[in-house]
């Protein structure tokens, strides 16, 4: 299951889970296309009833937690209550939920393999993205707290911390810092520029490392939380 599946970097995780040979159901607020189902994971109820319609067919066995809002590019002290409210129900709490409901699943199971994508700015937020940086923190706490819960039952937990990938979501963060198209695609140049691989990440990117969490040789690998940047160091 990919939550997310009609995102830029969602729809590479799930290419990159069919070319491994799985079986994956993506599911999105705003499905694109006929594969994908309509979910939305702030919806506690919502996600347990899919959970079971799902597994009256077959066990859900990965999970990978794809979906995400970015924060309108503010200063904390400029954010009002119902951006915070938004994007942490969005990135958080509906991680929570699907995590929620696929930790009971495979622990009675006893396999199981969950990859929350969180952020660098989870890590690392820059000016304007604290909020979405704090939401993306949980995700990592949660991602840590559940691989400890579930290391016993044989289901590993991991988060992916990707920087500055080359999708939609990106476009639109750096035409809000820059003011225009021109400035916007020069910024992304720049920030290309500055990274030891000298290029943005992609959703292929992603979709490899996914692949390689959530495979059976990736047991011992839990609780980790892998940072995606193009060797950008951060802490
Ligand atoms: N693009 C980047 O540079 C970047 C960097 C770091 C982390 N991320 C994270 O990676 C993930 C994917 O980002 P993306 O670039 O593909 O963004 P995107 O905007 O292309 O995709 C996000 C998807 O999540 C879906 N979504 C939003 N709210 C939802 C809800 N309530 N229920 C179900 N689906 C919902 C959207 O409809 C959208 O299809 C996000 O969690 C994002 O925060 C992205």
């Amino acid at each position: 299951m990919v939550t997310g599946a009609s995102g830029g970097l969602g729809a590479g995780v799930v290419e990159s889970l069919r070319r491994a040979g799985m079986d994956v159901v993506g599911v999105d607020l705003r499905p694109d296309d006929s594969t994908t189902v309509s979910l939305d994971v702030t919806d506690s109820g919502a996600v347990e009833e899919f959970f079971d319609n799902v597994e009256s067919r077959a066990p859900i066995d990965v999970l990978v937690n794809c979906h995400g809002v970015l924060q309108d590019l503010t200063d904390v002290a400029d954010t009002p209550d119902a951006e915070l409210s938004r994007v942490m129900t969005v990135n958080f709490v509906g991680a929570f939920h699907t995590c929620r409901a696929a930790a009971s699943r495979m622990r009675e199971r006893r396999w199981g393999r969950i990859v929350n994508v969180a952020s660098q700015a989870g890590r690392a937020p820059w000016p304007g993205t604290a909020v979405y940086g704090a939401s993306k923190g949980a995700v990592i706490a949660l991602t840590q707290g559940l691989a400890a819960e579930l290391g016993p039952a044989g289901v590993t937990v991991n988060a992916v911390c990707p920087g500055v990938m080359l999708t939609s979501m990106t476009e639109g963060a750096f035409l809000s810092a820059g003011g225009t198209r021109e400035e916007a695609a020069r910024l992304l140049q720049a920030k290309a520029e500055s990274l030891p691989v000298r290029r943005l990440g992609t959703a292929e990117d992603v979709g490899s490392m996914v692949a390689y969490l959530v495979s059976p040789g990736a047991s011992f690998v839990t609780g980790t939380t892998q940072n995606l940047t193009g060797g950008e160091q951060y802490f």
